[in-house]
């Protein structure tokens, strides 16, 4: 079966790209990471993805103004020039319209840094933190028009330690994310998990 084209968004360091780049180095791997966008020209993914040898583009969002629809027509268009088949958001900042998210529905894919349904937005790892949780973690998700709300495709949790702090926390979370991505990329390239 075709290896299905993929196309990474990010917002900055993209760590998680790598994760995923790294995984589809692998010929037996379901999926090839064709491009990688980022709305944002300074992002430091941008280089490493140049590094790897993808293909890279910028739509940078100010330059649209508050016209959302217009910044998403033009990654719209970045996307089908490179026929892709499923988008994954890594560490990608700008919220989507439910215009976008219906074009790409059940092949959008998101990770968050924390255990879906818990810790919604931003700034999870100080929340969990505050909260009190025993266990953190992250999840890979479908994309749906609400933010963080999508069916849930993996997800793993890792104990919250007395000694943690933010920073630890979210560095150890950062390697599950960095586990659990491209593992849930290969099962929906795959085809063994649909968006319900
Ligand atoms: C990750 O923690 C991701 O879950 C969140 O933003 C961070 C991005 O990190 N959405 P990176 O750019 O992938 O290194």
């Amino acid at each position: 079966m075709a290896r299905k084209r993929v196309a990474i968004l990010i917002s900055g360091r993209g760590s998680n790209m790598v994760a995923l780049i790294d995984a589809a180095q692998d010929p037996s791997y379901p999926a090839e990471i064709v491009l990688v966008v980022s709305n944002d020209p300074a992002a430091e993914g941008l280089r490493s993805a140049e590094a790897a040898g993808i293909r890279t583009a910028v739509v940078d969002h100010r330059k649209f103004g508050k016209d959302r629809e217009a910044f998403e027509r033009a990654l719209q268009d970045a996307l089908n020039a490179e026929r892709i088949d499923l988008v994954c958001l890594a560490g990608f900042m700008r919220l989507l319209t439910p215009w976008f998210v219906r074009q790409w529905e059940g092949r959008l894919l998101n990770i968050h840094p924390a255990l879906l349904p818990a810790f919604k937005g931003l700034d999870t790892h100080a929340r969990a933190l505050a909260a009190g949780a025993t266990e953190h973690g992250a999840t890979v998700h479908f994309v749906v028009p609400e933010m963080d709300s999508g069916p849930i495709i993996v997800q793993s949790s890792i104990p919250v330690l007395l000694s943690d702090t933010k920073s630890t926390l979210a560095a150890r979370v950062l390697e599950v994310e960095h586990r659990i991505y491209p593992d849930a990329l290969r099962r929906v390239a795959e085809g063994r998990v649909h968006q319900p």
